[in-house]
């Protein structure tokens, strides 16, 4: 059954009006209708599809002194199928309130989040694009409102699900740098939750390795500062001796919904898939020694972007050989089970049309 969602005259003329542009790229089209709730006196309220504009935050806003925020990246694929479907999102849903909580944020419930989801994914289904790779990518968002200067919670929050028929985040292999003087996240801090704030510690080196002609940073651990950890936007993978390492969660690294399908998947394939502690001079001299046959970052943004390159702030790089025969092969399994090409053994792919339903997946 599909929930019925009901529709002002400004939204239907709104998609009425909708086109998508002759290209896309990751997270630049932003769709014309979004999903709001707003919480105050201790519960979620006003909750429904709206059209996509600025919204009034005051400047003191907890959301803007202190980065009380959170948010998810989700995608709903239409490709194969006539319906649009999601992917895990149970797996979103848990982590987005697990961020939020660690931020002093209230648990946005199933079926908040769910009407959400089916409202959004329903209303912009004509509007998702089916080329291979792109989706229409999802961003629930939650923010604190309230204005004041002391260091305090807000008790007031809007939840946001935004959305953006998008590409895929990279279309060529990336190069990466290692950056060895800031961390983006610390012990006991803030790093294995999705909050802005670790987004905005990369931003810095972001623009510097682009700069230095490279495309994201690859983060060591806060402590020793020699174990890898992840890329600034995505988690990473590399290949030795044949075998598919990712690091360890170490409780700073964000616990990507892409890295765990990877990682069922490439077993299930009979690869051997392990999460090691990854010393980046071990993994360098790897490379050296042709160990390390390929790495790539994976991310529910990227899916997978083969890395073709690892370098130092020096200037030195040491080049991978261009392979990526697994990331293909991953990479094509993962698709081909997200965007409805094959089966789906895991029971990963959900119909958002429903939203009970989908409430009820939600909490699995
Ligand atoms: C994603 O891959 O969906 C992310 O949320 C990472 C980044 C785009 C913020």
């Amino acid at each position: 059954m599909v929930s019925s969602i009901f529709v002002t005259p400004e939204l239907s003329s709104l998609l009425a009006d909708y086109r998508l542009p002759d290209s896309l790229e990751f997270g630049r089209e932003l769709a014309p209708v979004m999903y709001r709730a707003d919480y105050g006196d201790g519960q979620w309220q006003d909750a429904a599809a709206v059209p996509f504009a600025d919204i009034p935050v005051n400047p003191a806003s907890t959301a803007l002194q202190f980065a009380q925020q959170a948010f998810e990246g989700m995608k709903a694929y239409q490709i194969a199928r006539s319906y649009p479907t999601l992917f895990r999102p149970n797996r979103n849903f848990q982590r987005f309130n697990r961020s939020a909580r660690r931020l002093c944020m209230p648990a946005v419930p199933a079926s908040l989040f769910a009407g959400a989801l089916s409202s959004i994914t329903n209303l912009l289904q004509p509007f998702i694009p089916d080329g291979a790779g792109q989706s229409l990518y999802l961003r629930p968002t939650i923010f604190g409102l309230d204005p004041h200067f002391a260091v305090k919670s807000s008790a007031r929050f809007v939840f946001l699900v935004l959305a953006s028929p998008s590409d895929a985040y990279y279309s060529e292999p990336i190069r990466i740098v290692i950056e060895r003087n800031n961390c983006r996240a610390a012990i006991g801090g803030t790093g294995a939750e999705k909050v802005g704030g670790n987004y905005g510690a990369s931003l810095q080196a972001t623009r510097k390795c682009i700069e230095q002609g490279f495309d994201q940073s690859l983060w060591l651990d806060p402590k020793s500062r020699s174990n890898i950890e992840e890329l600034s936007a995505m988690n990473f993978m590399a290949v030795i001796d044949g075998e598919l390492h990712t690091p360890a969660l170490s409780g700073s690294i964000l616990e990507g919904v892409t890295r765990d399908s990877l990682m069922t998947l490439a077993r299930s394939l009979g690869i051997d898939a392990s999460e090691p502690v990854m010393p980046v001079d071990e993994l360098v001299r790897d490379i050296k020694s042709g160990r390390c046959s390929e790495a790539f970052a994976c991310g529910t943004g990227a899916v997978i972007s083969p890395i073709s390159a690892i370098g130092e702030a020096d200037g030195t790089v040491f080049e991978l050989p261009e392979v990526n025969q697994m990331a293909a092969k991953l990479k094509n399994a993962l698709l081909g089970i997200q965007e409805g090409r094959a089966a789906d053994p895991f029971g990963w792919v959900v119909d958002p049309r429903d939203s009970q339903q989908l409430a009820a997946q939600l909490n699995q």
